[in-house]
């Protein structure tokens, strides 16, 4: 019987990176596409990846994948370099033996190793990561509203551009502005920039190639259109992704422009924020429908350190007794007053996995809502809801406009 035991983990070399792209590829369902290739590597950094080789082979067949990149982000009063987990694969011939688990766990070493204090991941599947640590924070809308729906409040338009394949050059002093107030967004390099605006056939989906529209310097929204007819008329359908707008002002003539489109039916968007004005400005609620799902998966690496990454939104001085078997260094009892944390023989007054202390992190999940599920334990009456309203954010609802 194959084990991990057979499975040698360490970092692709440069010349492999192409065979490692195609296993991802491979694990993921899709063929190899050397557009989203150059893409991909342009964003790797080999010393920050991790293959797994089969052993009984000679190590030369790659059966797992694991990378993360550096992202500089917004946390809720603060900022740091966090490790973006992505490339998270094991071959389909080689599922369950646990080769994702010994993966994961080299993983936040190297992690731990490197000074990272926080890694965050987006899942294909929210089944997967709550084991290794990582909880469930932060969530987004993804959902339709109808053509023309009107607002409670009304807005006119304005001055507007509308660019056919718009450049970063364009976009990325817009979006250098808003990044630093919404925790989850990070700053965009030239690369990722590439990878945000990637417009191939393959991701159009039988839509136009991308579209910008733009306030000059204040905001803009990236769509793009479907044009159908059905028996009752036009049936076109926008499709919204990224909206980055400097003020609500600016952000409502956005909204305006995109469901006022000519010749559409609807517009659909994905991955808006929980806290999305749109759903608020829309006088007919039910002209919208929307769905939850969680988006931003995080992860302490090293506890004391991220907890001191983030402001708070109340005052807080708790023993957390906290469960951690992938990093045990975080293990253990913590006195957490939001300006220290530091080891306490002290009773613990809240008892929780390190997992629900990610969930909360960028304010975007409340510890009282997993409380009430049963993932928190509380000893001390009053001590969940005193964390809860420290780790709650005031500010924007955390959000991730690009799935790494
Ligand atoms: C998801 C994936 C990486 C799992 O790899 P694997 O090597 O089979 O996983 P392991 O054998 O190390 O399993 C480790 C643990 O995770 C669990 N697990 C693995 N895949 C899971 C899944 N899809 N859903 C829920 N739990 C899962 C296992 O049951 C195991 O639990 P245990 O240690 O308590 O017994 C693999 O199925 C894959 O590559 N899928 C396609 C690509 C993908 O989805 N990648 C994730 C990108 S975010």
């Amino acid at each position: 019987v194959q084990t991990a035991q057979v499975i040698d983990l360490r970092p692709f070399a440069r010349d492999e990176l192409v065979a490692a792209h195609n296993a991802l590829s491979l694990a993921f369902g899709s063929d190899p596409n050397a557009a989203e290739r150059d893409l991909d590597l342009a964003l790797f950094t080999p010393e920050q990846s991790l293959g797994a080789f089969d052993g009984t082979d000679g190590g030369a067949s790659i059966v797992g994948t694991a990378a993360w990149y550096d992202l500089p982000m917004t946390l809720p009063g603060g900022s740091a370099v966090v490790g973006g987990v992505t490339w998270v694969t094991v071959a389909p011939t080689h599922h369950r033996r646990g080769i994702l688990r010994a993966l994961m766990s080299r993983q936040l070493a190297d992690l731990h190793a490197t000074g990272h204090a926080v890694a965050m991941l987006w899942a294909s599947e929210p089944a997967i990561y709550g084991r290794f640590g990582y909880g469930p924070g932060s969530w987004h809308l993804s959902g339709e509203a109808r053509r023309g729906a009107a607002f409670a409040l009304p807005v006119t338009v304005g001055d507007v551009r509308l660019v056919v394949s718009p450049s970063a050059d364009l976009l990325s002093p817009i979006y250098a502005k808003v990044q630093p107030t919404r925790p989850g967004w990070y700053e965009r390099t030239p690369d990722w920039w590439a990878y945000r605006l990637h417009d191939t056939d393959d991701v159009r989906g039988g839509a136009t190639s991308l579209r910008a529209v733009v306030i000059d310097g204040e905001g803009y929204a990236l769509f793009r259109t479907k044009n159908e007819w059905g028996s009752g008329g036009a049936d076109g359908t926008v499709t919204v992704g990224e909206v980055c707008a400097t003020s609500p002002e600016v952000e409502a003539r956005l909204w305006r422009f995109l469901l006022d489109l000519d010749l559409m039916a609807r517009v659909r968007f994905w991955g808006q924020p929980v806290d999305s004005p749109l759903l608020h400005r829309i006088a007919d609620a039910r002209r919208l429908e929307a769905k939850l799902a969680e988006a931003l998966w995080v992860r302490l690496v090293d506890l004391p350190a991220a907890l001191l990454l983030r402001a708070y939104s109340a005052p807080v001085d708790l023993v957390l007794e906290v469960v951690d078997e992938g990093c045990p260094w975080n293990a253990g009892r913590w006195r957490f007053t939001g300006t220290a944390c530091e080891r306490s023989e002290d009773p613990a007054d809240v008892t929780l996995d390190v997992r629900e202390l990610g969930a909360a992190y960028l304010g975007g999940t409340s510890v009282a809502s997993r409380a009430a599920a049963g993932l928190v334990q509380e000893h001390t009456p009053g001590a969940v809801a005193q964390l809860s309203l420290a780790m709650s954010w005031h500010g924007r609802a955390p959000h991730s406009p690009i799935v790494f």
